[in-house]
């Protein structure tokens, strides 16, 4: 499992900003939780006009999370507890408050002006959407200094830097090695998308794009070993599988449908919503697996759903005014699901056994709240409640417990991790139903989307004995299952 998590706020307050020190004391939590990886968003020096995505100097640390030093302590302590760490490496854009950007805007002559996508007049890339439409209105901007415009897919303190300039990639490059090279685990590669534009295209997804990646698999891979490339590029999964492309660009992509048709299938008790997102796609190429987040730092994603399947998810899950923030929806996991205990332990168990790498966002293990007060996205990125997660560690009952039982039972059946897996039709749309399987072991999985019991047929047409791995008894399985509201089952058939 994946942990997300914003060291402002894993172990800040409102007033006081979180930092490693902090951050390396509550390590051992992460551990016991099940954790194996922990994801950080930006780290860097920023001013701060988008949580850090805006970096103003990529081989540092942001003074309030402490010193580089405090970083490799940081590194050193998680390392020691078998905990790999994935450090987010925005490429798109920089902060304008970059040296890079200064040096860029400081004249036309300036070596670095390339560095920047420049142009006299904001004609090009026509008709390219804007993402953060609650704040921008167009993607160039006026810069007065030098009378041009440059272009920027975020917030317009985000300039994007001009990857076809050689220099721009060699220094995106040498930034990948100085983190590497202090022993990150790889990267979460942000907007990975948006890097290159071209006249007359999506400025998305270009052909140039994905031969970068390639260069820097190529480069990584041959300076350093065992390192994760994760590619966060949010759209439709036709979009997302091309960037594990045969094996040779990202090891990991987030997968960023599952997420919204988990939500959706929810809402309409389809469980057909979440076999659909597997169904047509090449498997992945070897060593190389989906990230199943079911929410994250941003908004839940829902622009890539039809009108119709929009208008459904607007309806179940942004019922009050400013719960939909420009393409998306943001809530928090428990909220957005009522803070129902049946659902949000679906929603987790599905993550945890459809094939890919479960991510979990900081806080969702205790069913952390939104505090929609908050400009932005900033009401998901409230401090820790540590006070409820050290209630929750002593009370078997609570959600930590569960999500801490789930995780191990998925770390001791490897068929749940890694199995092939094959969809089964089970007879009853309300339930997904599917087999993982590994060197002989087979699972068997049942989540019931549904709001009252199913039936759910077992493909077997007599009883069998399975193992139950919640219980860990031994039962008989009937060829068609009941399986109560909102509820999933794992077992183990006989080898
Ligand atoms: C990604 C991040 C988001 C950020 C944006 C620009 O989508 O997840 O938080 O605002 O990129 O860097």
């Amino acid at each position: 499992m994946i942990y997300e998590l914003r060291v402002r706020s894993f172990t800040g307050t409102r007033e006081r900003s979180g930092d490693f020190r902090g951050l390396t004391r509550r390590l051992e939590y992460l551990k016991r939780l099940g954790a194996d990886c922990l994801w950080l968003i930006p780290i860097h020096p920023s001013p701060l006009e988008d949580d850090g995505y805006d970096v103003a100097d990529y081989c540092a640390v942001h003074p309030d999370y402490g010193t580089l030093e405090d970083f490799k302590a940081f590194l050193a302590e998680a390392h020691r507890l078998g905990l790999k760490v994935l450090m987010d490496l925005v490429l798109n854009h920089t902060s304008e408050r970059h040296a890079w950007f200064e040096e860029s805007r400081s004249s036309k002559e300036d070596p670095k002006r390339d560095w920047y996508v420049w142009r006299k007049d904001n004609t090009g890339y026509s008709g390219i959407g804007v993402i953060f439409r609650n704040k921008e209105s167009d993607n160039w901007e006026w810069d007065p200094r030098t009378g041009e415009y440059y272009w920027h897919r975020f917030y317009k303190t985000q300039p994007d830097l001009n990857f076809e300039n050689p220099e721009v990639v060699e220094a995106t490059l040498d930034v990948a090695d100085f983190w590497l090279g202090l022993g990150v685990d790889g990267f979460r590669l942000d907007a990975i998308h948006c890097l290159y534009e071209k006249e007359g295209t999506s400025c998305e997804h270009l052909p140039e794009t994905h031969a970068y990646l390639k260069k820097l698999r190529r480069f990584v891979d041959g300076r350093h070993e065992g390192k994760v490339l994760l590619a966060e590029t949010v759209g439709s999964t036709d979009k997302i599988r091309p960037y594990f492309s045969g094996g040779d660009e990202c090891h990991m992509a987030f997968h960023f449908p599952l997420a919204a048709y988990l939500f959706y299938g929810l809402a309409t008790e389809d469980a057909g919503a979440v076999r659909r997102c597997f169904e047509g796609f090449d498997p992945l190429p070897e060593d190389c697996a989906w990230g199943f987040m079911l929410r994250n730092h941003d908004d839940l994603a829902i622009k890539f759903l039809t009108e119709e399947e929009r208008s459904v998810m607007k309806r179940a899950y942004a019922p009050k005014p400013g719960m939909v923030l420009n393409d998306g929806i943001r809530r928090r996991l428990s909220p957005l699901l009522g803070d129902d205990p049946s659902d949000v332990r679906l929603a987790h168990a599905l993550i945890l056994s459809l094939p890919g790498s479960p991510v979990l966002y900081y806080g969702d293990e205790i069913g952390m709240g939104e505090d929609l007060s908050l400009p932005d996205r900033f009401g998901l990125r409230t401090p820790m409640d540590w006070d409820e997660a050290e209630r929750q560690e002593r009370d078997p009952a609570s959600l930590l417990s569960w999500l801490r039982k789930a995780l191990s039972i998925r770390k001791a059946h490897p068929a749940l991790v890694r199995g092939e897996c094959r969809f089964l039709d089970p007879g009853n749309p309300k339930v997904l139903a599917f087999e993982r399987s590994l060197g002989g072991r087979k699972i068997l999985a049942f989540f019931n989307l549904g709001r009252s019991t199913e039936r759910a047929g077992t493909g077997m047409t007599e009883r069998v004995s399975v193992g139950d791995l919640w219980t860990g008894e031994t039962r008989g399985l009937d060829p068609r299952v009941p399986l109560p509201p909102r509820s999933f089952s794992w077992f183990e058939l006989p080898g």
